[in-house]
């Protein structure tokens, strides 16, 4: 069952969008709200009118009209979603979508949405079977896009190859096995640290890190996204606080130590954050001064490894501790020993070496460390990385782990 659900339904303009109608139907069948945005092409080959009365909602067709916009901008269609499903997705929409580009309401509402996307593509064989749309659908993958077919078999031209859409309940199922999915961590407590920390030098000055939070906060999200209560502790960062995470904002290696030994116990603690390793011993209580004399000499001291203090909490310990580790050669090998050493259970070793050919990029290549096995994940975005995660956490504790 889909009740309550929010689906927003981009239908883009193939032959196959006459299934989309079916689609709708079905989906509401199940209680589903579905709203649709329309392109242009889309409406060659079914009308607005069929949309929206199987929608019992008008369908969305225009980025610039005044009605529309009024009612509904295309920033809360992309919000006002559970889910984003774009059937059928043709060459074209997925192309447009791997760019980023925002030219119409459909392509706007897709770069605008952070809520998880489905796609369904249907095309001409060749026009699947090309590099261009290959290329883009690994893009997609890599990015955490989900997706459904296309499927092998007679096509509208007569041609017969892989490029048909799924099948409306095929894809209904799909539907419903991403929101089954979605409750897997339901009951479950979770932790995570994020950013960089900022050691004070003087009440104005401080020592910090590159460290974006971004990895940090979309693992927040990912898990509070599978049902996990989850809290984030977060050093200063430019990331929003995820949606239906709870946030807690620290400065410090100190201050976040304190805000995780606040929030155990928990089921998982995942130690995302890049916190520093050193502070200065004696912070100065009042802004240095430069015409003092000297520069100063800044006398550090080591801060607390927060993943080792959790992972040695004794009977407060999280079921699953887990960290990350950034390796330029040796990467499992020196995972393992850091694994090992700070006493936690799984190492995300993120593997920067410049053969990788991810570092500076938006790809992290991870192996996965836990002291019996090695998985290595293919080259996937933050997100996908943290989404990835977020359900080997859900098996692990599906499969008895922990107890
Ligand atoms: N970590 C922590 N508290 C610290 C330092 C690190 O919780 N004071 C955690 C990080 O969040 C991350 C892991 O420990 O999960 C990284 O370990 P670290 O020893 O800092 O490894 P690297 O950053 O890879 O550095 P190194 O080159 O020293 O191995």
């Amino acid at each position: 069952m889909l009740s309550g659900r929010r689906i927003l339904l981009i239908i883009s303009g193939g032959i196959a969008a006459y299934k989309s109608l079916e689609l709708i139907r079905r989906l509401r069948e199940r209680g589903a709200a579905v709203r649709c945005i329309m392109t242009a092409a889309a409406q060659q080959f079914v009308t607005p009118l069929a949309v929206s009365a199987l929608a019992a909602e008008k369908a969305y067709t225009d980025l610039w009209s005044l009605t529309d916009e009024s009612e509904m901008g295309h920033l809360r269609l992309a919000q006002e979603a559970d889910l984003v499903v774009v059937a059928p997705a043709t060459a074209d929409l997925l192309a447009r979508m791997a760019m980023g580009l925002a030219d119409d309401l459909a392509s706007t509402a897709l770069l605008a949405t952070d809520k998880p996307i489905l796609v369904a593509p249907a095309m001409n064989v060749r026009m699947w079977q090309h590099p261009a749309t290959q290329e883009n659908v690994a893009r997609l993958d890599a990015r955490g896009v989900r997706r459904i077919g296309p499927n092998a078999g007679p096509l509208a031209e007569g041609e017969s190859g892989m490029g048909r859409l799924a099948e409306p309940l095929e894809i209904v199922a799909a539907i419903e096995a991403f929101f089954a999915g979605s409750g897997r961590l339901k009951g479950r407590r979770a932790l995570v640290t994020s950013g960089p920390t900022h050691e004070p030098i003087d009440p104005v000055r401080y020592i910090a890190n590159r460290s974006s939070g971004k990895q940090g906060h979309a693992i927040a999200a990912a898990l509070a996204g599978l049902g996990a209560e989850t809290v984030l502790v977060s050093g200063p960062s430019r990331e929003p606080d995820p949606p239906s995470v709870r946030t807690v904002h620290v400065e410090t290696a100190r201050d976040m130590l304190a805000a995780c030994e606040a929030a155990l116990p928990v089921d998982v603690a995942v130690c995302a954050a890049a916190v520093a390793d050193w502070r200065v011993a004696a912070a100065a209580e009042q802004k240095l001064k430069k015409d003092a004399g000297a520069p100063p000499a800044l006398v550090l001291a080591e801060n607390p490894d927060i993943l080792k203090t959790l992972s040695a909490a004794g009977p407060n310990r999280p079921k699953l501790v887990i960290g990350f580790a950034a390796e330029t050669e040796h990467v499992v090998r020196h995972a393992e020993e850091k694994r090992r050493r700070k006493g936690c259970d799984w190492i995300l070793a993120n593997d920067v070496s410049p053969q990788s050919g991810t570092f500076g990029g938006d790809c992290n290549t991870i192996h996965l460390v836990d002291g019996a096995a090695v998985e290595d994940w293919p080259p996937l975005s933050k997100r996908a990385v943290a989404e990835r995660l977020a359900k080997r956490i859900a098996a692990y504790f599906a499969e008895g782990g922990g107890r």
